[in-house]
C-alpha cells in the first residue's frame, strides 16, 4: 500500500470553522468529481472547532458568518461537525484554519495556532497507534503566518506531541487562503490556490488535492516559506496601496481638492492602480503586515515602508473625526449636546464581522468628545454581546430621530440605495455628512475622504 493517502477517498478534517475553514470544508464535501482528473471523489469530511456553540449552530444548519447556506450544511454529502477531539483521530488530511491575530503591541499572537498544532500532535499520536491505518497523515496549514512559522513553530510542536518526525511519521504543507468574505462574486472555488509541501512528493499530493476541488486551479509554490511569504505580501501590498491613497486624501483635504475626483481622473491611465481611501480593519489587511515586519525585525531588518503604511491606516479614524469636529466647532455646534449617526459597524461591506472594525475606532474617538452615538448595521443583531458599550444600536435606521452628523462608514448594499430626501430628513439644520466610502449623493455636500 502507498504511504500517501488516496486522493479520491481520503478522509479530511478541518480544524477551525470560521470564515475560512467552513467554506473549505463545504467545498470539499460538495465536489464529487475531480476537476483535474474527472474521477469520482468520495471523501468523508469532519469540521472540528473548539467553540461548541458554533458546532451546535452548524449542526442546526445555521452559519453565523453568512458564507454557507443551510442546505449545504444540512444536506451535505458526507460532512459532519464536532467539538470532540476523539472524533478526528482516524482522518488522513488535517487542514488547520485557526485564527492568527496580533496582540495589543501588534506582535503575532500565536496561541491559537500553537494550541491547534498541539491538538494535531496528540491526534496523530493516537492515529499512529491505530494499526489499521497504514498511510501517512498529511497536515496542511492554511492560517496566515509569517515566513518560516510552519517549519519553525508548528512542525516541532506536532513532532514533540506525537513523538514522531515530519516526512517519516506525517507529511506537512502550507496553502494560504485568499477567500474574500461577503463577496458572493468570488467564491472559494473561483480563487487560484497556492499550495506547497515539505518535499516534492508531498507538494505534488497537496497540489493535486486542492486542484481536485478548486475550479480556478492551483499554483504549486517552490517551498512552504515561499507560499507563506506570498500570502503576507499580498495583504501587505493592499495595505500599503490603501495607505498611499489615504495619505493622498489627507493632502487633498488640506488643498481643498476632492480625492475621489482625482482618482477618477488618474484611473484613466492604463497602469494606475484602483485603490480608494478608507478605514482598514478586520483580521487580514490590518494584521498580516505585522507578521511580516515581526519576522523581518527578528532577522535584523526593521521595515520602514510597511510600518509607515500601517501608521497612516491606523490614524485614519482619528483624522476623520478630527476633521469633522473642527468643521462642527467652527459652525457653532455644542459637541457635548450633539448626536451622531454611524451607518455600518462591520469591518467591511456585506460581511457580518465586526472584529477589528475601523468603525470601533471612530466610535472611541467620537466618545472622547462626549458626543452621543447611534449606530445602525443591518448585518449585526441587536443582541450581539460584542457590541461596543454606550452606543444606541439599531439594525434599521431610526427615521424618527435627527442627527448633528451622519457618518457613512460601511458600504453595505442596504446603505448604497439610501436616497437624498430620506437622508436630508435625518439631519439637523447645518448638520454634517461624512462619506468614508464615497456612497452618499454629492448633493449632500459630504466631507469625503
Ligand atoms: N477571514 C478572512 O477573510 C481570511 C482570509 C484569508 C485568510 N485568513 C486567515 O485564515 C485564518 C482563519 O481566519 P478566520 O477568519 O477563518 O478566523 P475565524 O476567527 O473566523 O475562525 C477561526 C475558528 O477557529 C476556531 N478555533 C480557534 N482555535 C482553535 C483550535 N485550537 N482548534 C479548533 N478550532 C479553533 C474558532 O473557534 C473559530 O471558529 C487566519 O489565519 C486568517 O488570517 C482569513
Amino acid at each position: 500500500m502507498s504511504l500517501l493517502p488516496n486522493l479520491n477517498t481520503c478522509k479530511v478534517a478541518i480544524i477551525g470553522l470560521g470564515y475560512v475553514g467552513l467554506p473549505i470544508a463545504v467545498e470539499i464535501d460538495k465536489t464529487l468529481i475531480c476537476y483535474k482528473t474527472g474521477k469520482k471523489l468520495s471523501r468523508k469530511i469532519i469540521g472540528f472547532d473548539i467553540n461548541k456553540e458554533r458546532i451546535d449552530e452548524l449542526n442546526m444548519g445555521f452559519d453565523r458568518t453568512n458564507e454557507v447556506s443551510r442546505d449545504d450544511l444540512l444536506k451535505g454529502n458526507n460532512i459532519s461537525f464536532s467539538n470532540i477531539e476523539s472524533q478526528i483521530t482516524t482522518y488522513d488530511v488535517y487542514i488547520i484554519t485557526v485564527p492568527t491575530p496580533i496582540d495589543e503591541f501588534n506582535n503575532p499572537n500565536l496561541k491559537p495556532i500553537k494550541i491547534a498544532s498541539k491538538l494535531i500532535g496528540k491526534t496523530l499520536k493516537i492515529r499512529k497507534e491505530n494499526s489499521l491505518i497504514k498511510n501517512l497523515p498529511i497536515v496542511i496549514f492554511e492560517s496566515t503566518v509569517y515566513p518560516g512559522l510552519t517549519q519553525e513553530i508548528c512542525i516541532p510542536i506536532i513532532e514533540s506531541e506525537m513523538l514522531g518526525k515530519v516526512n517519516k511519521d506525517f507529511l506537512c504543507g502550507y496553502s494560504p487562503e485568499r477567500i474574500n468574505p461577503g463577496d458572493k462574486g468570488k467564491a472559494i472555488g473561483d480563487i487560484v490556490k497556492i499550495t506547497s509541501g515539505m518535499d516534492e512528493k508531498t507538494s505534488i499530493w497537496i497540489d493535486s488535492f486542492y486542484a481536485s476541488f478548486i475550479k480556478a486551479g492551483t499554483h504549486q509554490a517552490k517551498s512552504i516559506k515561499i507560499a507563506e511569504t506570498a500570502k503576507v505580501i499580498e495583504n501587505t501590498q493592499r495595505d500599503l496601496n490603501i495607505a498611499l491613497i489615504n495619505e493622498l486624501a489627507i493632502i487633498c483635504r488640506k488643498l481643498n481638492i476632492d480625492t475621489l475626483d482625482v482618482l477618477e481622473a488618474a484611473n484613466t491611465k492604463w497602469n494606475f492602480l484602483d485603490f480608494k481611501p478608507g478605514l482598514v480593519g478586520g483580521h487580514c489587511i490590518g494584521v498580516d503586515p505585522y507578521y511580516l515586519t515581526h519576522r523581518s525585525t527578528l532577522a535584523g531588518y526593521t521595515p520602514g515602508v510597511v510600518l509607515a503604511g500601517r501608521r497612516i491606516n491606523n490614524y485614519m479614524a482619528d483624522w476623520i473625526i478630527e476633521e469633522l469636529i473642527s468643521v462642527m466647532t467652527s459652525d457653532g455646534f455644542t459637541l457635548s449636546e450633539s448626536k451622531f449617526l454611524i451607518l455600518g459597524l462591520t469591518f467591511k461591506e456585506n460581511c457580518p464581522d465586526m472584529r477589528n472594525s475601523g468603525v470601533l475606532k471612530l466610535i472611541k474617538k467620537i466618545q472622547s468628545y462626549g458626543i452621543s452615538i447611534v449606530v445602525v448595521d443591518p448585518l449585526i443583531k441587536k443582541t450581539d454581546k460584542n457590541l461596543p458599550k454606550e452606543i444606541d444600536f439599531y439594525d434599521q435606521i431610526p427615521d424618527d430621530q435627527k442627527f448633528d452628523a451622519i457618518i457613512a462608514a460601511v458600504a453595505h448594499d442596504q446603505f448604497k440605495i439610501l436616497n437624498l430626501e430620506f437622508l436630508k430628513k435625518l439631519i439637523v439644520s447645518k448638520g454634517k455628512f461624512v462619506d468614508i466610502k464615497g456612497m452618499l449623493p454629492r448633493e449632500l455636500n459630504p466631507i469625503r475622504l
